[in-house]
Parts: structure tokens; C-alpha cells; sequence
């Protein structure tokens, strides 16, 4: 799946594009740190890349992708539904993929103890969830909106509010990972992680559109965010670094 194609000669292809960042962009200061310094060597994928471990439907809870559900009572936050499809570059869904999302809460913390931000952590909000395309490469997710956080990255860094994408694909060597941002952030401008990305277009396919269809009257508002794996139309994704 993916950037990350299975070919017969064995192996999942690995392409290179613009439409991805790179590896190394000085204003985001992490990727100074760990952008490769020599030229990559490509380790050529065995069977067990090839192969799997796999991921199945029995490990999915009916819940897991309500973020809303997951503790005694609902979490404080504006509720809304992220749903979209998973195509491949023909617009063919990606079916039977295991998606998790993890993101903020309300207040723009994480619920882990490497977040210390002085906003208040939310007892019923965890921030994770997951679920399985289903036979249109279609996902949906319940959850609530997360606030922006700041993050050091250089003098009064704020993140947009952005909730983080795994993709997990057949096997280990073809998850991809991404971030949905939300319509009118005025944040964008000043976050290096988006900018990042060059191409104006590449920017714009990793914000989400608000889908007033999809909107739950007296209940949630909805996103819509499609993926698309590769290709010209192919959703930025990061580059692989932990
Ligand atoms: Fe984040």
C-alpha cells in the first residue's frame, strides 16, 4: 500500500516525491537532529516484511473508534465525527486497513507524561482510537476537537490543532503515517511541521473538509478526510523516524 507498493520482484516499492517533506527542514528543529546525514542504504525486504504480521478485525473493539466512549463519562470538548475513505492512487479503496488516530484533548494536552503543558488533562478523554476500513476503504472516528498546543519549537510555537494518522497497511514495512489538520487554522502560517510540506496543493490534502452532510443535527459537527496513498494526488506523509 502506500508510497510502498508489494512488486513481484519482492519487495514493497519505495518512491520518492515532492510531494512528501523531507528528512531535513531547519525550521522544525527535530529533523536537524535525526534528518540521516550519509546517503540511505536500502535494506531489501524479506519475507516477514512480505508477509505480515497482519492485523485483523478481531482485535477491534466495537468502540475503538469512539473516543467518546472510552471512560465513564463523556469528555469536556466540541464532539465531532472524522470520517473520509482510504484510496490507492486509481481512487480503488483500501480495504480491510487498520487506521488509529491519536491526538489531544480539548485543552491541547496529550494524556502522557512526556506532555507537561499547564492544561488540564481530561479523565475521560485517552486521545487513542482505531478501526478497520470497511469494503469502500471507508473510516469513521467519533471524537472531539483538539485544542492547539504549544511546543517549543522556536519562540512562541503553536501547533495547529491536528490529530495524528497511522496507517498500518499489510505489513509493518507499509505503515505510513500522517497528520489532518482542521478548515481555517490560523495557526498554519507559524507551524514549521506543515510547512514542511512545499507544494500548496500537498498542503491543502492534509486539511480536513467540515461536511455539514455528515453533521449530526443537536449532536456533532464532521470532517472529511480522505487518503490517498500514492501517487500525484497522494496525501504528505512523514517521513519514517521512530
Ligand atoms: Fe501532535
Amino acid at each position: 500500500m502506500a508510497q510502498q507498493t508489494r512488486n513481484i520482484a519482492g519487495g514493497y516499492r519505495r518512491e520518492g516525491s515532492e510531494i512528501h517533506p523531507p528528512y531535513l527542514y531547519p525550521d522544525y528543529k527535530g529533523t536537524r537532529l535525526r534528518a540521516p546525514k550519509k546517503p540511505l542504504i536500502i535494506v531489501p525486504h524479506t519475507l516477514s516484511e512480505l508477509t505480515g504480521p497482519l492485523f485483523g478485525h478481531t482485535g477491534i473493539g466495537p468502540l475503538d473508534n469512539d473516543l467518546t466512549r472510552q471512560h465513564e463519562g463523556e469528555p469536556l470538548g466540541e464532539r465531532i465525527i472524522v470520517h473520509g475513505r482510504v484510496m490507492d492512487e486509481d481512487g480503488r479503496p483500501v480495504r480491510n486497513s487498520l487506521i488509529e488516530i491519536w491526538q489531544a484533548n480539548a485543552a491541547g494536552r496529550y494524556a502522557h507524561k512526556g506532555d507537561q503543558h499547564p492544561a488540564p488533562l481530561d479523565p475521560n478523554f485517552s486521545g487513542a482510537g482505531r478501526c478497520m476500513t470497511d469494503d469502500e476503504g471507508y473510516y469513521r472516528f467519533i471524537t472531539i476537537k483538539p485544542g492547539a498546543y504549544p511546543w517549543g519549537n522556536h519562540p512562541n510555537a503553536w501547533r495547529p490543532a491536528h490529530i495524528h494518522f497511522s496507517l498500518f497497511g499489510p505489513a509493518f514495512a507499509t505503515r505510513l503515517v500522517t497528520q489532518m489538520y482542521f478548515p481555517g487554522d490560523p495557526l498554519f502560517y507559524q507551524d514549521p511541521i506543515f510547512q514542511s510540506v512545499r507544494d500548496p496543493k500537498a498542503q491543502k490534502r492534509l486539511i480536513s473538509t467540515f461536511d455539514l452532510e455528515t453533521t449530526v443535527p443537536e449532536w456533532a459537527l464532521a470532517f472529511r478526510f480522505d487518503i490517498v496513498l500514492r501517487g500525484r494526488d497522494a496525501t504528505p506523509f512523514e517521513r519514517p523516524h521512530a
